[in-house]
């Protein structure tokens, strides 16, 4: 196990009702709030005139940026710090999922830099302030909320990039399951396979004696596995959200990755690939992932097989390891596809035309992967095992 340091500052505020806390958080920071949110789904189920009511109760001075996209983009976070320069903005507010805290994110550290924000996303520059900020979370699946990273696309170069610090660490963020009722059941899917996907990025590791770390995210790995179908057939069942609310933000708030560094190759891949199709994060991963625990299979087939084993219930009589392994493989592929994931690039109508252009996309800054380390020849066959 590696020597490692663990804080994470952010407040989290869990449960039905919790909403009303924002009357005595907001006040903590200041009279000008930003309040950052998505498409308009916040206004179809509430969220909006429920957050909304409060601000005005609190009367605070409310700005607001609406519209940011699914694969948040660098022209919607630039209006964002535009709005907090001029306007003077105390505190920002993220209403939705991981796109707007994404956004909210490089708002915050942008907000308090002269130069352009994507400098911290192509890590050029690394922020020295930034404004504080909140969330009220609506879907689960990145652990954005609970976490220092945020995921940022320039579509004008086909670029989407993940960067972090400390600095963007919510101050608190709000769980209300029953907000993400009215997620739909494509959003729902991917949120889960993006939280399983967490776990096995930081399952994929090198270090050894990390048993605990093991049996954790083993433990989160099957309590989604479990909920998820339930999930699907009830999707307004209060502790069935609850559960897998809690999954994501615990999948990535940096508990199960203590003394281990995950390898991230999968999603670095599936960045590549929704910088070029604005596809959704997680549709990428089902598809990509199992191929690329196929690529890696030789590195420690041990590993591959105690998942297979300890989570997707492969029995070991009369196979070989290797066997095993690859047959956990195939039935964590199977067990998305049951949801309701992809599990081909054709699915989304991506086909061999510029998987060069993803290949260099993805080898901008070099090999990367920390259980394996992949080069170009890599995630050519990696992306063409999931055409
Ligand atoms: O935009 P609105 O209208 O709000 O609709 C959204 C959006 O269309 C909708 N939605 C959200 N809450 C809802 C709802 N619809 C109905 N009811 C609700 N309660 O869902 C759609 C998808 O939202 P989005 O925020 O894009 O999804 P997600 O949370 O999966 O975030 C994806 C982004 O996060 C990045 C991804 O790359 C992608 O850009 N990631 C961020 C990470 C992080 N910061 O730690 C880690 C992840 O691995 C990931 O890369
Ligand atoms: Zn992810």
């Amino acid at each position: 196990m590696n020597n490692f340091t663990f804080q994470n500052p952010t407040k989290l505020i869990f449960g039905k009702g919790q909403l009303e806390a924002l009357k005595t958080e907001i006040p903590q920071y200041g009279k000008r709030v930003l309040v950052v949110y998505g498409g308009g789904s916040i206004k179809k189920n509430g969220i909006y005139d429920n957050v909304m009511n409060i601000l005005n109760e609190l009367g605070a001075e409310v700005s607001e940026l609406s519209g940011v996209e699914p694969n948040p983009r660098l022209t919607t976070v630039h209006k964002g710090v535009e709005i907090c320069k001029n306007e003077g903005i105390d505190f920002i507010l993220a209403v939705g999922g991981g796109s707007v805290i994404d956004c909210t994110k490089a708002i915050a550290a942008g907000a308090k830099y002269d130069g352009d924000v994507w400098d911290f996303v192509t890590k050029k520059a690394a922020p020295e302030a930034a404004l504080p900020f909140g969330t009220v979370l609506t879907l689960a699946a990145t652990g954005s909320e609970m976490n220092p990273g945020s995921v940022i696309t320039n579509w004008e170069t086909n670029e989407k990039y993940g960067w972090g610090h400390p600095l963007v660490h919510p101050q608190f963020s709000i769980l209300d399951p029953e907000h993400t009722y009215s997620v739909p059941t494509d959003q729902t899917v991917y949120g889960m396979v993006d939280m399983m996907s967490h776990v096995l990025e930081q399952y994929l590791h090198s270090e050894t004696d990390t048993e605990l770390q093991e049996n954790m995210q083993f433990s989160v790995l099957n309590t989604i596995k479990d909920a998820a179908p339930k999930l699907l057939e009830d999707p307004k069942n209060y502790d069935l959200r609850a559960t897998i609310m809690l999954s994501g933000t615990v999948a990535l708030n940096q508990s199960l990755q203590m003394g281990v560094r995950g390898d991230w190759a999968a999603h670095n891949i599936e960045h590549a690939v929704s910088a070029v199709y604005d596809i959704p994060h997680a549709g990428g991963l089902a598809i990509l992932f199992p191929n690329l625990m196929k690529h890696d299979l030789e590195v420690n087939v041990g590993k591959f097989k105690r998942l297979a084993v300890n989570v997707l219930n492969v029995s070991e009589e009369g196979k070989t390891d290797r066997d095993i392994a690859l047959e956990g493989i195939d039935k964590l592929s199977e067990f998305w596809t049951s949801l309701g994931a992809p599990n081909r690039l054709a699915d989304y109508d991506i086909d061999d035309s510029k998987l060069d252009l993803i290949a260099d996309r993805a080898m901008a800054n070099g090999a990367f992967g920390n259980f394996k380390s992949l080069e170009r020849d890599d995630v050519m066959a990696i992306l063409k095992a999931s055409l």
